[in-house]
């Protein structure tokens, strides 16, 4: 096996859509590393036999996304404590024919954020209000308890949803859908981790008149850059954080645990990433 040539992927069905291969492709570039990422589809039902066969073909690891996520935690020799938490594995590395499940969308949210440069404010500030309930909810719950957030407002369509994540730690509480608009009197952070404002769905319907002037709003969406929610925050004079970093940061986690290099984002890659 060559390992001056590492091959990575990213696995998922559909993956044409990946922006991945783009990212990583960008790095090994960068750092004039000889190495390859590729957008692999595997459809669900063939997701052991294709990881076998990439564990023979000596790649180093790969990332997972939509459907295999939460599958391909049963096909790892050992997955870690964050990805436990979390509840998801989305990057794997092979060492040794064996599977190493980590996720590193925790540390993309928290370093999107961290990297933003906001003077003056911090995790630790107060409550953080997180809008949804879905998958990368509770990578972005992990990242904010991690961070030190002193409480989680968390608010749900599907109340039912939220409740079931309030067993990851006692600082969440779950409020009502309905009562977004006043439960963010007290916000530090405004979090919207819903689909609701993505190109082609609905905006989110929030009214951020309530929120302190100190509050920091961030979206996960990152298509279109500027969703309605912080289109609305930036009116109101709201420091705001833009979702797509949180995808090029979490990609920084697993390009470092395979090529033994962490790579940077900066406005170049960010630009790129956004024409695709
Ligand atoms: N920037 C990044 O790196 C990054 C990473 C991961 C995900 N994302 C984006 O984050 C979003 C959520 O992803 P996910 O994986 O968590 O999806 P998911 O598991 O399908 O969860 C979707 C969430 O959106 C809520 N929702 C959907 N339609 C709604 C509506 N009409 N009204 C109110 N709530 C609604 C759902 O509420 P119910 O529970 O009531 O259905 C649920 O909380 C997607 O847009 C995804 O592209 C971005």
């Amino acid at each position: 096996m060559n390992k001056d040539f590492i091959k990575t992927a990213v696995i998922g069905h559909p993956i044409a859509h990946s922006k991945s291969p783009l990212i990583h492709s960008h790095w090994l570039r960068e750092h004039g590393l000889k190495g390859s990422y590729e957008a692999i589809d595997i459809e669900a039902d063939a997701l052991a036999e294709s990881v076998r066969a990439l564990v023979d073909r000596g790649y180093s690891g790969f990332n997972v996304t939509l459907p295999h996520k939460i599958a391909i935690m049963a096909l790892c020799n050992e997955v870690d404590e964050r990805a436990k938490a979390i509840g998801a594995v989305n990057t794997v590395s092979i060492r040794d024919g064996k599977l190493y499940g980590t996720n590193t969308d925790a540390f993309g949210f928290a370093q999107n954020v961290l990297c933003a440069g906001l003077d003056g404010w911090s995790f630790e500030d107060g409550a953080a209000v997180v809008l949804g309930a879905g998958g990368a909810a509770r990578a972005v719950i992990y990242a904010l308890l991690e961070e030190g957030a002193p409480s989680v407002i968390l608010i749900n369509r599907t109340r039912e949803k939220a409740e079931e994540l309030t067993q990851m730690d006692k600082k969440i509480m779950v409020e009502d859908w309905a009562k977004r608009d006043d439960a963010l009197k007290g916000a530090n952070l405004i979090v919207n981790t819903t689909s609701l404002g993505m190109e082609g769905k609905p905006p989110l319907e929030i009214d951020l008149s309530l929120a302190p002037s100190h509050a920091l709003v961030t979206d996960i969406v990152y298509a279109p850059l500027y969703t309605d929610l912080l289109q609305q925050a930036k009116k109101r004079g709201l420091r705001v954080v833009t979702g797509a970093g949180m995808l090029l940061h979490q990609a920084r986690a697993g390009f470092a645990l395979w090529n033994g290099v962490m790579p940077e984002v900066t406005p170049e890659l960010e630009e790129r990433l956004l024409e695709a």
